[in-house]
């Protein structure tokens, strides 16, 4: 049930808190511990860390408000002056306990105080354990724009139990799912066997599909960490998928990153293998889980100019980043505004689960 990552600096830990976290914790003998937490972690989640770690009563714990509105400078002022006012310094430890939004914020806060302090992820979030924790990527939003501050920073180790996931909202576990799909898309086809098993994420085994899911994000920080090659492969469905999540931030109908990326996934899959048995498969399985949300057409000159502004492309060409024909293997596409709206209509016409 145990599995250790190894990314050279620091390791991701896989399993039970009591056999992972608590013997690492026991034997690094930090001058100051401060957890962070968000309102919904702190309820939900501290009492599991708490036990695991017999943390006293007095434990300082720092609680930022939950939500992606909340990743911005404003709360990690307030965090740099929690840390300030307790007197953390070099040798002390931050455990970030919470999804992708905390461990963003609480990583740029505790890489940037004093040049940066020790810190450790305890992903809540099946996104955060699969993805935004592995990587060394810390950030918060500014004047609106995503991830605009930030640190590349590895934590001190990450330490993953799917215990908490039982609280997670449907939701949100639905979101996460969208990067486990990736995952076994661009590298291990006997992931994405186990995926077409499942009825029900809220019944899955989690046990059994994290691990390979964390598998395939180690393996291509491992080869690329400054992102400059491999990596781009973890944006597959990302291009389409952010343009969508960005577009529905201005109306009513607001997707989860993994929501709209599980869309990308689908129309970046027609642009690379057009209308196949290989698109279909991919498209049956999300639309089971996410349903349809179907891509209106006046969106679509909205989503080819945020498609354009894209930071992986030059000079207005859109560049695709897919799985290539074997595991691990990157193609790049130049798809036209014409391709891309065709394979949002063949999305839009998918028959609905
Ligand atoms: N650093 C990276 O490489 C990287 C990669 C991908 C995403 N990200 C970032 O991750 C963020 C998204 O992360 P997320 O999807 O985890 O969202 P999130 O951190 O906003 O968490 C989603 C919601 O779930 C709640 N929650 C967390 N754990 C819970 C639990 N166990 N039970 C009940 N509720 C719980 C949170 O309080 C929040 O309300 C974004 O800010 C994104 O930019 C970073
Ligand atoms: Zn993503």
């Amino acid at each position: 049930m145990e599995h250790t990552f190894d990314l050279d600096a620091y390791e991701v830990r896989f399993g039970h808190l009591h056999t992972t976290l608590s013997p690492w914790f026991a034997h690094c003998e930090p001058t100051a511990v401060l957890v962070v937490t968000d309102d919904n972690t702190h309820e939900l989640c501290y009492p599991l860390l708490r036990e695991a770690l017999g943390l006293a009563d007095d434990q300082p714990v720092a609680e930022i408000q939950a939500g992606e509105r909340a990743k911005n400078l404003t709360t990690a002022e307030a965090l740099w002056q929690t840390m300030f006012d307790l007197k953390l310094d070099r040798r002390s430890l931050v455990v970030n306990l919470g999804g992708g939004m905390l461990g963003d914020l609480a990583g740029f806060c505790a890489s940037t105080f004093k040049r940066g302090v020790p810190f450790i992820h305890i992903p809540t979030t099946l996104l955060a354990a699969t993805d935004a924790a592995i990587g060394g990527k810390n950030g918060v939003n500014f004047n609106g724009v995503k991830n605009t501050l930030g640190t590349f920073r590895d934590p001190a180790a990450v330490f993953v139990d799917p215990a908490f996931f039982r609280t997670l909202p449907a939701r949100e576990l639905r979101s996460g799912f969208a990067e486990v799909v990736k995952h076994a898309l661009i590298g291990d086809p006997a992931l994405w066997q186990l995926l077409l098993g499942i009825d029900d994420l809220t019944a899955a085994d989690w046990y059994a599909l994290t691990p390979p899911s964390i598998a395939v994000k180690v393996r291509i920080v491992r080869e690329d960490p400054l992102e400059k090659d491999l990596r781009r492969l973890l944006n597959f469905g990302h291009t389409v998928g952010h343009a969508i999540e960005s577009y529905g931030l201005g109306t009513f109908d607001v997707l989860t990153h993994g929501e709209a990326v599980a869309i990308g996934i689908i129309a970046e899959s027609y642009l690379a293998w057009g209308d196949s048995e290989r698109t279909q498969a991919i498209a049956n399985r999300i639309v089971r889980f996410f349903g349809r949300h179907p891509v209106h057409k006046t969106a679509f000159e909205m989503l080819w100019s945020t498609m354009q502004q894209d930071k992986k492309n030059e000079g207005g060409v859109v560049r695709v980043a897919v799985p290539g024909d074997a595991p691990y293997t990157l193609r790049m596409l130049e798809p036209t505004r014409e391709q891309v709206e065709e394979s949002l209509v063949f999305y839009n016409r998918l028959p609905q689960e």
